[in-house]
């Protein structure tokens, strides 16, 4: 049996764990504010909140609810529409929806508003703005710039928030209603019942946003897998200077820890380039590795750092692999099936070094790469001292750009050496034509962003004219 609150109520269901989410919502519950639009994560018609029991506080996120299974609401407060209704007045978000003339057909309207009420719940200031807590709703006939003003607004009411009591703070202000803060409690008591419900029979799941899109039917129909709560796959931390990060940490939980910050200070940026802020509060490391796309932006992005890989099979036994070689083939990984991928770590990026992560696709935000790219390097005295370099969209896995890297050791951060290095990357790349560019673009965009690297790492280096005439 799966427990969960769904807004004030606490549910107790037998229905089948891989159901969606949503047609649990609407189908069984019968709360039909939650809307179906695409059903492939893209248009946050669907959009709920999941709250999670962290410290004895509630961390809220917004996930769409179409490519989600029911059972990985086990455990936790799940939030629509209805939920964040207040009992006789508009709340604000509603209200200044309204007074903006946000809404005109209104169908994308609930998944605004869950979003924007997602947004005042949200932790930690990494949602600088609004917009950012909205980029994965769309909306077909009012135009954003009405929602945006809408967003403005809560982000000038918010600027006065009591961080300290949070939810108290936003029931007074009206924000949320009044239940929320009876939730702890209740999420207490609902975890101790709900150990060790979930099977372990059946297609693995982690948080579903690649398998739903797909197989959302059949996933509905029979057992599932689902690992995104096993503890043992989650975390972040730090021994010396190794990084080991949890299999199932989504692209959010990377953004939120400070330590990876310092890293990368450029990460924000970056992580902005993946997907939507539901579908990276959802998308998990294991999820993209073993998707195995050879545009997943999160195995470009750890190809680069020189990671390894720690997998365990269901005795127990565990093995490492270099992340290099997990990928053999397209869509064909070193994975037996009854193994699941622990954790990924990297040595920390020290001070002789640099890290860069491009991405071009059609759309800067909400898309999948044409091509993306990331590059380590470790230079001293204007020497190359090391260097990993990937690249996707360009063969039938995540690469990882062996002949450049042995090409750049040893050498000067210098035009001619770059341009070189440049032509060498072509003879390791085999794109081929598709809906995301031809072979010929994706060629051009390859050497584009090569060189993006070098401009972006090594401005004062590099003479940016000389390097992109011939
Ligand atoms: C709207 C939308 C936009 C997207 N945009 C992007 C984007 O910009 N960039 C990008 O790279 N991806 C994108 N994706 C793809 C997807 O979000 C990511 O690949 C995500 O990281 C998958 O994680 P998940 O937990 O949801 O995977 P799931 O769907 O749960 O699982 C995917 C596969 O991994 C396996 N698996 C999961 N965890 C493990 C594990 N620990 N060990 C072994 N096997 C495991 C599952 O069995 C399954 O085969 C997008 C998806 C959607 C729906
Ligand atoms: S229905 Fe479009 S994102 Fe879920
Ligand atoms: S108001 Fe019609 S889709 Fe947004």
């Amino acid at each position: 049996m799966i427990q969960f609150i769904l807004n004030n109520k606490i549910i107790k269901t037998t229905v089948n764990s891989g159901v969606t989410l949503l047609d649990f919502i609407r189908e069984h519950q019968q709360l039909k504010g939650t809307k179906i639009g695409c059903r492939e994560g893209d248009c946050g018609a669907c959009t709920v909140l999941v709250g999670e029991l962290i410290d004895g506080k509630v961390s809220y996120k917004s996930i769409t609810s179409c490519i989600s299974p029911l059972g990985n609401a086990s455990g936790k407060h799940i939030v629509t529409i209805e939920g964040v209704n207040l009992p006789k007045e508009l709340n604000v978000a509603q209200q200044l929806m309204t007074d903006n003339y946000a809404t005109q057909c209104g169908f994308c309207t609930p998944g605004f508003v869950v979003s924007m009420t997602g947004f005042a719940l949200a932790d930690v200031k990494i949602l600088n703005t609004c917009n950012d807590a909205v980029s994965g709703n769309i909306c077909r006939c009012t135009g954003y710039k009405s929602i945006e003003k809408a967003g403005f607004e809560i982000e000038e009411k918010l600027l006065h928030k009591d961080d300290n009591n949070k939810i108290e703070w936003l029931i007074k202000q009206g924000f949320i209603p009044d239940y929320f803060k009876t939730i702890p409690d209740k999420l207490t008591k609902l975890k101790i019942q709900n150990s060790n419900l979930l099977t372990s029979e059946g297609i693995t799941v982690a948080n579903g946003t690649d398998l739903y899109v797909r197989y959302a039917d059949k996933l509905s129909e029979e057992k599932v897998h689902l690992i995104s709560d096993i503890n043992s796959l989650k975390g972040i931390s730090f021994s010396d200077d190794i990084c080991t990060i949890g299999a199932n940490t989504t692209v959010t939980e990377l953004l939120e820890n400070e330590r990876l910050r310092t890293v990368f200070p450029k990460l924000k940026q970056f992580l902005k380039l993946i997907s939507s802020e539901q579908i990276r509060n959802m998308g998990t490391l294991g999820g993209n590795f073993v998707n195995a796309s050879p545009i997943g932006d999160m195995s470009i992005f750890f190809l680069a750092l020189n990671s390894t890989l720690t997998i365990q099979n269901d005795k127990g036994e565990i093995r490492q692999i270099p992340f290099q070689k997990f990928h053999q083939n397209y869509k064909q990984f070193d994975l037996q099936e009854d193994e699941l991928i622990q954790s990924i770590s990297f040595k920390a990026i020290d001070s002789s070094e640099y890290f860069n992560f491009e991405k071009v696709s059609k759309r800067t935000h909400l898309d999948i790469a044409s091509v993306n790219t990331s590059i380590r390097i470790k230079i001293a005295n204007n020497i190359i001292v090391d260097t990993h370099i990937s690249i996707g969209g360009v063969a039938a896995t995540p690469k990882y750009l062996e002949n450049t890297r042995l090409f750049l050791i040893g050498k000067p951060i210098d035009v001619s050496v770059i341009k070189e290095a440049a032509v060498i990357l072509q003879s390791e790349i085999t794109p081929i034509s598709d809906v995301r560019g031809t072979n010929i673009y994706k060629r051009l965009l390859s050497k584009q962003l090569f060189f993006a690297h070098f401009v972006e790492l090594f401005s004062d280096k590099i003479d940016l004219q000389n390097l992109i005439t011939n």
